[in-house]
């Protein structure tokens, strides 16, 4: 990796004697050390940004999807090295790093084919002697945050698309996982994005993020991360009241009816739950069954937990460790909330020996909904799995959260299918299907999972502008 990583700030790298640590989650050890900006170094990089706009948003859409396609071909060429530092600070699979790259990627190819389809609208006025019609405009700088789940994909879904639409960009990345992120400011470099850009700062979050959302020239944010931070960026960012997209929480009911191909179900049921050691905003939180087939499906998804090799990512395994012990913590505290409450543990439940952010994948039965791991995210490998009989029952249930981003069910009943779409509250669905993450998906959530969608056929609207006109052409 190039030694000069530190902020991209006007198209310069720079380096600060102010570092953070980046670890491996996997063994604890030190991968590098990142430079953080400072308030003037933050504000610059506003300034910068504020500049670039100004030429960017008047090139041609055809040229910002050349330069995309670009990034897209040296996103896909890096694939290794992507992979591998996504591995090293996240402490995923490596298998699964090289999905995610692949799945950056295609955001990155997506906003560039989506450039050249924003359109306006000309409509048929009511009065004869005049035009009406509406133009898109690009919204201005962008500061884009990202999470450290997905230290690629969630960096190219909102920048790729912020691009795109002719805005200029800050992105402050996790200050747990911007080796990626940095990585990817090299290529987009390489790919011909004039300086200012695309502009990344680290640092620590409550400082650089205040600044970032109270500044007048940030015209947009667009947050990947917990309901608490949403909210604090939504309170900031109200007193210049900046246009805001918020992808924040989760608590995914995934639903098996009696009728549902068990044998798919628990596979698909694995993919949704164990992406990312559980650690993904959509991955399934609560398990419900339907009481016919409860003991069976138990001891079969019993045997499937037993298969499940728990280690490090960069070694064949299933299952990686926990990004912090903040994390750990968590976990722990909604498995002993549980069982003080009469939850009973089927397998796993205590911390995993392989290493300190490592936890059991876990099932925990005799679930109430006063537990935490009820009506809590948990971000983990533990699961609750709870009983059902009818599928009004399943609805109130699966509904009885704050949260509304994603929900899985499995079954034949083509009749019960469209009942159980209309009437979950959730953003996104997986039917009989585990894995919902798409281009093609316009993600998002209801209720307190957030505001806005990215990606789909509308990754582009976020980072847009809307301007009326009125035409009388009697001067
Ligand atoms: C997330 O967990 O925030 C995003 C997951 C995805 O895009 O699939």
């Amino acid at each position: 990796m190039n030694k000069n990583f530190g902020l991209l700030i006007d198209g310069k790298w720079l380096k600060n004697k102010k570092t953070i640590n980046v670890y491996n989650p996997f063994d604890g050890k030190k991968i590098s050390a990142v430079s953080i900006a400072d308030s003037k170094q933050t504000i610059n990089s506003i300034k910068s940004a504020h500049l670039a706009f100004q030429s960017w948003s008047k090139t041609s859409a055809k040229y910002r999807s050349e330069i995309l396609k670009k990034l897209f071909k040296l996103t896909k060429e890096s694939k290794d090295i992507l992979s591998e530092i996504i591995t090293l600070e996240s402490g995923k699979p490596l298998e699964e790093s090289k999905v995610e790259v692949e799945y950056g990627a295609s955001f990155i190819e997506w906003a560039a084919e989506q450039a050249l389809r924003s359109e306006g609208k000309l409509f048929e006025s009511p009065e004869n002697d005049k035009k009406m019609f509406y133009i898109k405009q690009p919204i201005g700088v962008v500061v884009a945050i990202t999470p450290w789940n997905f230290p690629l994909a969630m960096v190219t879904r909102k920048v790729s698309a912020a691009i795109a639409a002719g805005c200029s960009v800050i992105l402050k990345p996790s200050e747990l996982t911007p080796l990626t992120a940095l990585k990817f400011g090299e290529l987009a470099i390489k790919a011909g994005l004039p300086k200012g850009v695309f502009n990344i700062i680290n640092g620590n979050p409550k400082l650089i993020g205040e600044i970032l959302s109270t500044n007048s020239m940030v015209k947009k944010i667009t947050f990947t991360g917990s309901t608490e931070v949403g909210k604090l960026l939504m309170k900031d960012s109200s007193s210049t009241v900046k246009n805001i997209s918020l992808e924040l929480g989760g608590n995914a009911p995934f639903a098996i009816f009696s009728d549902a191909n068990l044998d798919k179900a628990i596979e698909g049921f694995i993919a949704a739950k164990f992406r990312n050691a559980g650690q993904t905003c959509i991955s399934a939180n609560r398990l419900f069954v339907e009481k016919k087939i409860f003991n069976k499906f138990v001891k079969k998804l019993v045997l499937r937990f037993k298969k499940l090799k728990v280690g490090n990512g960069f070694e064949n395994n299933d299952v990686g460790p926990l990004i912090s012990e903040k994390a750990i913590k968590k976990i722990k505290n909604h498995v002993d909330d549980a069982l003080s409450k009469g939850g009973k543990i089927l397998i796993g439940g205590k911390k995993s020996k392989v290493g300190k952010l490592f936890f059991e994948p876990t099932i925990i039965s005799n679930v109430n909904t006063k537990m935490k791991i009820f009506s809590k995210e948990n971000f983990g490998p533990i699961i609750p799995i709870i009983k059902f009989e009818s599928d009004e029952e399943l609805i109130r249930l699966a509904n009885q959260t704050e949260y509304g981003l994603a929900a899985y069910f499995y079954t034949k009943k083509t009749s019960r299918i469209w009942k159980v779409i209309e009437n979950l509250d959730y953003g996104m669905l997986g039917i009989n299907s585990g894995k919902i993450s798409t281009y093609l998906n316009p993600f998002g959530g209801f209720k307190e999972s957030g505001l806005g969608r990215e990606g789909s056929l509308q990754c582009l609207e976020p980072f847009l502008e809307t301007k009326f006109v009125s035409w009388s052409y009697n001067d």
